[in-house]
């Protein structure tokens, strides 16, 4: 284990001689200074888990070391020790962010566990500096978040479509990041100064959407009384998003086409054409080569749109990017509780971790942004999140009753489709997913099991469904 690091801070030499005795005894790594001006200059010189300040100290007093290090050092937690009888000068370092005080003498024991656990909450939020300043750097890219490997893939292949103008098409369940990933092939493309133009098809009925995409000339109908550039035009020179691509009515997809085809517009109403020069990327919720076949959407749009793909997987299937996501959600709605909220504790980040989140990356957003507003410290615990995120823990407290077959529901309630969803896994990891073995673990027939795999969309791993085998 590392070593913890400890400044002492203390005018009177035989004290100060005391205290870095007994801190080196107890394996701690120790500096000392006689006066505050020496503390700064060390502070400079090397990290330090803890700083442990005398307050009444002749120059520098230990308030104003107290201030320094929370200024420049975000690291290093501070304590501060304080002669009798000027317990509200501590109170009021505390409240100035000290980690904690000691009244002097301090016994041993004290003094020893209270260092130590300065030192573990300076390593903790360590930890969460550094993963914050990487995911500020290497792991973004144009707003996207992602270590995982399949979003690494992602960004990859980002990079390498932006600076074309090839069509590109985003797949992936609601809030996985279908348009961050188009603004930033945008921002990453030669049309990067112009405005990105969005329009989501899904929320504009279709009477209404060729007018908005296409534009009109005056007197086109009544009420035309002027002549209206559409988003294809307006996006000239520039990239077209077309959000929820699969809603797009049979009919526009048709005129859409067109566009794609002949790279021109036509207004409504108006019999010339306007030549565009659009990049187009599209997306979609749906999946669209089904929707080809169930002939909702135009087979030959659909080769049009599909020139490269990008599928996003869901959140659930990279949780390794939830406490980089949770973190840049932190960080974005910090200033709710006027920057109060600093990190998410470590029961806090373990419940994400274990939470599928059917909405995806917005859901967790959303999931922070709420815990900020109701966190009463400066670390977000599992109380402030969600019910339906700590639902799933619960199965763990469920008990088998004395009485034999029988769950006791927890006072706060389960989520049953969770609960369901979560024996049905523990059940075919347990059995190497061997659906008949799983089944029976379950006391369900192979069919039954078979048809919530599906419905859970429960996959092994490595993607594939669980090895086929007869029934038995
Ligand atoms: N990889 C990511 N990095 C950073 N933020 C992300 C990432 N993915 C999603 N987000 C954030 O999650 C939220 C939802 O993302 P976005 O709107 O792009 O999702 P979507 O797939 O378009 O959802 P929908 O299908 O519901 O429109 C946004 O606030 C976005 O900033
Ligand atoms: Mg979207």
């Amino acid at each position: 284990m590392n070593q913890a690091s400890v400044l002492v801070v203390e005018d009177n030499d035989l004290e100060r001689q005391i205290t870095v005795e007994t801190l080196r005894d107890e394996g701690f790594a120790v500096e000392e200074a006689g006066v505050g001006k020496r503390a700064i200059e060390l502070l400079g010189l090397a990290r330090f888990d803890v700083v442990l300040t005398d307050l009444m100290m002749p120059g520098m007093s230990g308030e104003e070391v107290l201030a320094r290090v929370r200024q420049q050092y975000p690291g290093t937690q501070v304590v501060v020790l304080t002669a009798h009888g000027t317990i509200e000068s501590a109170v009021q370092a505390m409240k100035n962010g000290a980690f904690y005080y000691l009244a002097k003498p301090t016994d041993r024991e004290t003094l020893v566990m209270t260092v130590a656990k300065a030192a573990e909450l300076a390593s903790l939020r360590q930890e969460n500096l550094i993963l914050r300043s990487e995911m500020e750097g290497k792991l973004q890219i144009e707003g996207i978040i992602g270590q995982d490997p399949a979003m690494q893939e992602i960004i990859r292949i980002v990079r390498k479509v932006s600076p074309s103008n090839s069509t590109v098409l985003v797949q992936g369940e609601s809030g996985t990041g279908k348009e961050v990933i188009a603004r930033a092939i945008h921002r990453l493309s030669p049309r990067a100064g112009r405005a990105f133009v969005a329009i989501n098809c899904s929320a504009i009925p279709d009477s209404l959407i060729e007018n908005e995409l296409f534009g009109h000339e005056r007197g086109a109908f009544t009420g035309a009384t002027e002549r209206k550039i559409g988003l294809v035009e307006s996006a000239d020179k520039s990239t077209l998003f077309l959000d929820e691509i699969g809603d797009l009515g049979v009919g526009v997809q048709a005129k859409l086409l067109r566009v794609l085809q002949e790279r021109e517009v036509r207004r409504v109403g108006g019999n010339e054409s306007v030549k565009v020069d659009i990049r187009l990327i599209a997306a979609t919720n749906h999946n669209l080569a089904e929707e080809v076949a169930e002939e909702r959407f135009r087979e030959d749009l659909y080769y049009r749109v599909n020139v490269v793909t990008i599928t996003l997987p869901p959140l659930r299937d990279r949780r390794s990017d939830i406490p980089l996501l949770a973190g840049n959600a932190l960080s974005r709605f910090s200033n709710l509780a006027g920057g109060r909220v600093r990190e998410i504790s470590r029961e806090a980040m373990e419940r994400l971790l274990d939470y599928s989140w059917p909405g995806n990356v917005r859901q967790l957003e959303s999931a922070i942004e709420r815990a900020i507003l109701l966190c009463e410290g400066d670390a977000i615990e599992p109380r402030d999140l969600p019910q339906e995120v700590l639902a799933r823990k619960s199965v763990g407290r469920i008990e088998r009753s004395r009485a034999g077959d029988r769950f006791e529901i927890p006072a706060e309630g389960i989520n049953f489709e969770h609960l369901e969803r979560d024996l049905i896994l523990q059940a075919m990891e347990k059995a190497d997913w061997v659906i008949a073995k799983a089944a029976k673990m379950l006391g369900m027939s192979y069919r039954t099991l078979q048809y919530r795999l599906d419905k859970f969309a429960i996959k092994k791993p490595d993607g594939r469904a669980g090895a086929a085998e007869p029934e038995g």
